[in-house]
């Protein structure tokens, strides 16, 4: 059994996609060619944003937006210790503070609840992180940073595809990081990124930054770097995306299974807000008390698993310097020691999910 089944996706749509990867050889247009914009424009009607502009990595993604906020040492950024470290190296890189506020114990994403009080006056924005293909509270997000006067920038790095309230993931705030790292909802086929934006201003500055802050070949307007998608990668997902929907409508379908079949049993399974219209489960997590033998029994059983994430941020040896320490954020410490990801992907059929779900009631 897969994790995630990426060698089926290829099988199922390998003509399309081959056409593409072979169509940008032959026009070698290897770098800003024509999918390249085509993937922007398509993506961004798609979530319902005014602009999207690809980029390297999710990563990128995130930090690009922050250099076009101007994002400086002694500047404050509050996020969440229960995500990816992407979430806040780019906020480091800029010698800035990553300001750490705990999950909500049932959907794992930021507590809305909880800001307020760490907002300072060295406070600039907001990431809040839609973790495991389910949307933050946006709106009550937005509305703490309208009053205090920050940016917004969700990282949508895992929900691509996501509804919260009627509306997509990547269009719900002034700006928003996605990632096309393969395994994650939309993929590609190495590393890739895009940011969404409704703000021309910040759209120009974002552009700019990603392709060497030039403006026209040679003037350089503002400090960027290389952070441009490739043609190559646009293209495989510009043929991807033609299934997107459908696999999205899948997920949901394989994440309502799975939780049907753990009712009545010790797990907890993925905790829906009723603004969720669509989770696109980036990943299915669930959490045991005995997660190191319920992983073993289902390894012994050729079914394969994964921990997202293990070590809440604020512990990370890495991050020591900012000064937290272990009990600060206990609702990210005990789910840390309790989650598990079971396999997800469209493709997943009902009978590997009794087998995954029988297991790991027999190992409970
Ligand atoms: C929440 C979150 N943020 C950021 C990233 C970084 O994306 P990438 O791997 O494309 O740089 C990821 C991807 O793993 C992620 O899951």
């Amino acid at each position: 059994m897969e994790f995630i089944d990426l060698k089926k996706q290829y099988k199922l749509y390998k003509d399309e996609i081959d056409k593409k990867i072979w169509d940008n050889i032959n026009n070698a247009t290897f770098i800003n060619g024509k999918d390249v914009a085509e993937l922007e424009t398509t993506l961004a009607s798609y979530v319902g944003a005014k602009y999207a502009v690809a980029c390297s990595t999710g990563t990128d993604a995130l930090l690009i937006p922050l250099m076009a906020y101007g994002i400086k040492a002694g500047d404050e950024i509050i996020t969440t210790p229960f995500t990816f470290a992407a979430t806040i190296e780019v906020i480091c890189m800029l010698g800035a503070k990553p300001v750490f506020v705990d999950i909500d114990e049932r959907t794992y994403n930021m507590d809305p609840t909880k800001i307020e009080a760490k907002i300072t006056k060295n406070t600039k924005g907001i990431i809040p992180v839609s973790l495991y293909g389910q949307v933050a509270d946006m709106d009550e997000i937005n509305k703490i940073a309208k009053k205090h006067k920050l940016f917004v920038m969700e990282d949508a790095c895992e929900s691509f595809g996501a509804i919260y309230k009627g509306k997509k993931s990547c269009a719900l705030s002034d700006v928003s990081a996605t990632s096309f790292f393969p395994s994650k909802p939309l993929g590609c086929y190495g590393d890739g990124g895009m940011m969404f934006t409704s703000n021309t201003e910040l759209y120009e500055k974002i552009k700019c930054i990603a392709n060497h802050g030039q403006q026209g070949r040679y003037n350089h307007v503002m400090l960027g770097l290389n952070f441009r998608l490739d043609t190559l990668q646009a293209g495989i997902m510009l043929a991807k995306f033609k299934h997107f929907e459908d696999e999205c409508i899948k997920r949901k379908e394989i994440g309502a299974k799975y939780t049907e079949k753990f009712k009545g049993s010790e797990v907890i399974a993925p905790y829906i807000a009723p603004y969720t219209d669509r989770c696109v489960y980036a990943q299915y997590s669930i959490r045991v008390k005995n997660r190191e033998a319920v992983i073993k029994k289902l390894t012994e059983k050729g079914i394969p698993t994964a921990v997202h994430y293990p070590i809440p941020l604020h512990m990370q040896p890495g991050y020591q310097s900012f000064g937290y320490k272990v009990g600060d954020f206990p609702i990210s410490e005990t789910v840390a020691k309790e989650i598990m990801s079971l396999p997800m992907h469209p493709f997943l059929t009902d009978e590997e999910i009794n087998t995954v779900t029988t297991a790991v009631r027999e190992a409970l």
